[in-house]
């Protein structure tokens, strides 16, 4: 008892004072790297940029493509928040008009800076790299393709390990996919082809609400026990198809989905209630527990009701 009072006690007097050291720390890396940052942003920061026009001798506006577009509140929310764009970019881009050496700066993949630390144990950054050489994306795009395709340099942030939140990590996670499969533009231009992703899986009922509730991962990478989030892309041929891999009692959202959720509460609760009963109800994966309970009720009432009569008979037919 006294531990639990003093594990209370921990939990409500240093861990708001922890987080918000944390978040005090984190808003001054924000406030050192951002006059560096806003030498940038001051341009890519929004649609429209001005520069000095050396012809006419003055100052004029003009449109930035979307592409080029950096949103700066999503950056310091970004897993990269601390660092300076010229951290990565070559520092010739200080120069407008950005110099042409400047354009074929070599860029940095994640295995350049990750994978040697401590802290980066966890994150398996080689494993994962070796799945995804073995992706259909790399075997058919080789250098077309890369890490930052899907990890947005300026935008990704750790999302399926720190949230709780499923329909947050479902979204998030498919708009890292969504993002060139659903823009017909951007998939042309890498694939040659026009492309509907939504007319490819016209055979899955209920489209919308599977596209919020499982992500596309889910059906098509190989499950991979190892690391939290499956790199493995397989061919369309390989993709889940079968209902019964998720309808069913021994659901494959265990082994990707809810995999973390999985480890952490299999001891708590059991294995399986703690997991999906709580999150959300898959037809043919969760035995309806409501139902369980309703009928035990039901049956409680019926007997109270057997119980009540036979009293007032035997009541009644004594006197
Ligand atoms: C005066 C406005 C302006 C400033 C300041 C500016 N840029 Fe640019 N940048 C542009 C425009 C416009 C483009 C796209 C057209 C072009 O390349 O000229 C661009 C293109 C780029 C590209 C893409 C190059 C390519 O061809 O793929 C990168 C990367 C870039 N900028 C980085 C930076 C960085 C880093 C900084 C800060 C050190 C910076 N820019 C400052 C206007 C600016
Ligand atoms: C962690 C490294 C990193 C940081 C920090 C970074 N970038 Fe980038 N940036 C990249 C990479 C890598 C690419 C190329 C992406 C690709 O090839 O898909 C890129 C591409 C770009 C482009 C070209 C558009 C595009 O999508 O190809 C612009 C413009 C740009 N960055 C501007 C900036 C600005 C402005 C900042 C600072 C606010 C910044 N970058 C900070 C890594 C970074
Ligand atoms: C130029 C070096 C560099 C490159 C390239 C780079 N990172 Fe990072 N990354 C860092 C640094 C530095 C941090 C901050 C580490 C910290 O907060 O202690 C970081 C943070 C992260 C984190 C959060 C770590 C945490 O525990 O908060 C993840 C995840 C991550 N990077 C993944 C990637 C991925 C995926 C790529 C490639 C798409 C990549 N990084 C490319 C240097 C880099
Ligand atoms: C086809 C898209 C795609 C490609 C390509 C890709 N990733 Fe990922 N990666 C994801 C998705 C989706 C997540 C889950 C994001 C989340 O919710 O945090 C993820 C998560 C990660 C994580 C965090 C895992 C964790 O334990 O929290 C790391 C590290 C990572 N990727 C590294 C890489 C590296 C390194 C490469 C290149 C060798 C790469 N990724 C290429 C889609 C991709
Ligand atoms: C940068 C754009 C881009 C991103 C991001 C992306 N893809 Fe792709 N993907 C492609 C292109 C282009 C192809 C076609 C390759 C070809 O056939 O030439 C492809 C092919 C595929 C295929 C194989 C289709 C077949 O013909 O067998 C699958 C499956 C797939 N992607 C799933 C995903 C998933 C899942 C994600 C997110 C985790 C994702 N993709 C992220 C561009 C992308
Ligand atoms: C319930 C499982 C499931 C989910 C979820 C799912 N897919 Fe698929 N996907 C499949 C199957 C099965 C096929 C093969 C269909 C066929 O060959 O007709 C396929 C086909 C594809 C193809 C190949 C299309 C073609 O024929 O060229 C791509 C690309 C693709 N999916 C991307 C995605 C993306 C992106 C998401 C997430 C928004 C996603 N999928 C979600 C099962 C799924
Ligand atoms: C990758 C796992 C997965 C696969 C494969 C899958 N489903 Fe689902 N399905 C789900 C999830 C998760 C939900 C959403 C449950 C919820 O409402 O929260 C769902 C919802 C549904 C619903 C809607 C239930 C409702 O409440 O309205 C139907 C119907 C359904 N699935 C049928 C199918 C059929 C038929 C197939 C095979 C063609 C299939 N599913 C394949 C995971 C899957």
């Amino acid at each position: 008892m006294k531990n639990f009072l003093l594990s209370i006690f921990i939990l409500v007097v240093f861990l708001p004072g922890g987080l918000q050291a944390q978040e005090e720390e984190r808003q001054e890396i924000i406030e050192e790297v951002k006059p560096r940052n806003n030498e940038c942003l001051e341009c890519h920061g929004q649609d429209e940029y001005t520069y000095f026009n050396e012809q006419l001798g003055r100052d004029v506006k003009a449109q930035m493509c979307e592409d080029y577009i950096v949103s700066e509140e999503e950056y310091y929310q970004a897993n990269h928040f601390s660092f300076a764009c010229v951290d990565c970019h070559s520092s010739g881009f200080k120069e407008y008009p950005h110099p042409a050496e400047a354009r074929f700066e070599q860029v940095y993949s994640c295995t350049d800076c990750h994978g040697f630390s401590e802290s980066d144990k966890k994150y398996q950054f080689s494993q994962i790299e070796e799945s995804y050489k073995e992706s259909v994306h790399h075997k058919k795009l080789e250098d077309e393709f890369s890490c930052w395709s899907c990890h947005d340099p300026h935008t990704y942030a750790i999302t399926a390990r720190e949230s709780d939140n499923i329909k947050d990590i479902v979204s998030y996670n498919n708009s890292m996919c969504l993002d060139c499969h659903s823009d017909v533009e951007k998939f042309e231009m890498l694939s040659g082809e026009k492309e509907n992703v939504f007319k490819h899986h016209e055979w899955l009922p209920n489209q919308n609400l599977h596209f919020n509730n499982v992500r596309c991962i889910e059906c098509h990478t190989e499950v991979d026990k190892d690391v939290l989030v499956a790199h493995k892309v397989q061919p369309k041929e390989e993709a889940v198809q079968k209902c019964v891999e998720c309808h069913s009692e021994n659901t494959l959202l265990l082994s990707t989905l809810y995999k973390y959720k999985v480890k952490e509460n299999r001891q708590e609760n059991g294995f399986y209630n703690g997991v999906i009963l709580n999150e959300s109800y898959v037809i043919g994966a969760s035995r309806n527990e409501y139902l369980n309970v309703i009928s035990i009720v039901l049956f409680f009432i019926a007997l109270g009701g057997i119980l009540v009569h036979s009293l007032l008979r035997y009541f009644y037919v004594k006197k």
